[in-house]
């Protein structure tokens, strides 16, 4: 039974599921905890969000399996919740299932040689969260992730946003994920290829979650050096030794200045992606703003305008409020929900943004954050 977040919040179905379901030694009988009106706010960093209609917690392949089929008997709607980081989720709540993926654990395991050379491989379940897997592989001194330290959400929602920081990204290092195909029912394993992985982008984003995140395997490397390209990390790193431990202390550091405290105020970070444009149309652009720098991606031809920089320096928008919704007074692509913030504030804020974007520099902007309305 699970009411800790009080009755008026869980109501464990009296027909609580009992689904058969097949196994080698023949059939088993597995128990599917469904609640009913569960509110989705506690389970997002905004602290936004109406009830959901039916909500699960899924541990393994089994209760995925289950959760999928009740939806479809039902013909419900079906969101699949990570750790609820980049996510606005209406006030009216949700009318379907929300499958909370809650697979943890994480492992290192030498990939096959041919696969993963001289690297190796860390495996976190989808639900495991994310700064719990980059801090344990950075104590076992393996390179690749620490850049990414300190980001919110789970592992799952990681390699879906293909989340990126301080000149990293994740699909950099990411070797395998294995997933749950709905369609089929089975569990596939996909190579970084399939994952179609752009900036903020992947596989996963198009897909109307068919597909389910499963586990993640990462290739890293027990020899590194910091990758210091993004200027701040540069500037605040000062350690001689260069070893992976500081990288993270650093990045940490930085982000302690940059993003509210998540205990304090309600965020799901940058709301909206940096814009990509092509070459010419960036270098117009910076001829209106001499002083706008400009980035080039990993993952991209594009070039990435700052948007950060343009809401602040060209629009001078810090601070700019609807209700209880601002822009982050130290770093405007950040949406902050202030206390009682509702999500019809947040949407409202983020479209007067789109609009005063395009208006003074044709821009149209695309929200990084998942918002269902
Ligand atoms: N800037 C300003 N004024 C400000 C803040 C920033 O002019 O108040 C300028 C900075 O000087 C810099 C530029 O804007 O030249 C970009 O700012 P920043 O370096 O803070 O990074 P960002 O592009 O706004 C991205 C990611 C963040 C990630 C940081 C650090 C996206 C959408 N956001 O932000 O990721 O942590 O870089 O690498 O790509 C997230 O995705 O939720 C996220 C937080």
């Amino acid at each position: 039974m699970r009411l800790e977040w009080g009755a008026n919040c869980t109501h464990i179905l009296n027909n609580v599921l009992e689904l058969a379901s097949a196994s080698h030694s023949g059939y088993t009988i597995s128990v599917m905890q469904l609640e009913e009106n569960v509110r989705l706010a506690p389970f997002t960093t905004f602290h936004i969000g109406g009830s959901a209609r039916f909500f699960v917690r899924v541990n393994s392949v089994e209760e995925a399996r289950e959760s999928f089929n009740f939806a479809k008997e039902k013909n419900l709607k079906v969101l699949v919740l990570g750790g609820g980081s980049n996510i606005l989720i209406d006030d009216a709540g949700f009318d379907g299932l929300v499958i909370k993926i809650e697979i943890e654990g994480i492992t290192l395991e030498r990939g096959p040689q041919e696969e993963t050379q001289d690297k190796i491989l860390i495996v976190a379940g989808a639900g495991e969260r994310w700064d719990a897997l980059v801090e344990r592989s950075v104590e076992e001194k393996l390179w690749g992730l620490e850049n990414l330290s300190g980001i919110p959400g789970t592992v799952g929602g990681a390699v879906a946003g293909n989340i990126g920081a301080y000149g990293s990204a994740l699909s950099q290092t990411l070797q395998w994920v294995e997933v749950f195909d709905r369609e089929s029912g089975e569990v596939k394993k996909m190579g970084n290829d399939a994952c179609a992985f752009g900036y903020r982008d992947s596989f996963f984003k198009h897909d109307a979650g068919e597909h389910v995140i499963l586990h993640a395997a990462f290739a890293l490397s027990a020899v590194g050096k910091p990758n210091l390209s993004y200027k701040d990390l540069l500037e605040r790193f000062d350690d001689s030794s260069q070893n992976i431990e500081s990288v993270r202390e650093a990045v940490l550091e930085i982000r302690k200045g940059k993003f509210p405290d998540l205990t304090q105020e309600g965020t799901a970070g940058s709301f909206f992606k940096n814009p990509v444009l092509p070459l010419a149309q960036a270098e117009k652009l910076q001829k209106h703003y001499p002083t706008m720098p400009l980035f080039t991606l990993p993952e991209s031809s594009g070039v990435k305008v700052p948007l950060a920089w343009l809401l602040d320096k060209a629009l001078g928008l810090k601070g700019l409020a609807v209700g209880h919704a601002r822009l982050f007074e130290k770093q405007p692509l950040v949406i902050v929900a202030g206390e009682n913030c509702t999500a019809r504030e947040v949407h409202e804020l983020s479209l007067l943004v789109t609009e005063k974007v395009f208006d003074a520099c044709g821009i149209t902007l695309e929200p990084e954050v998942k918002i269902i309305f």
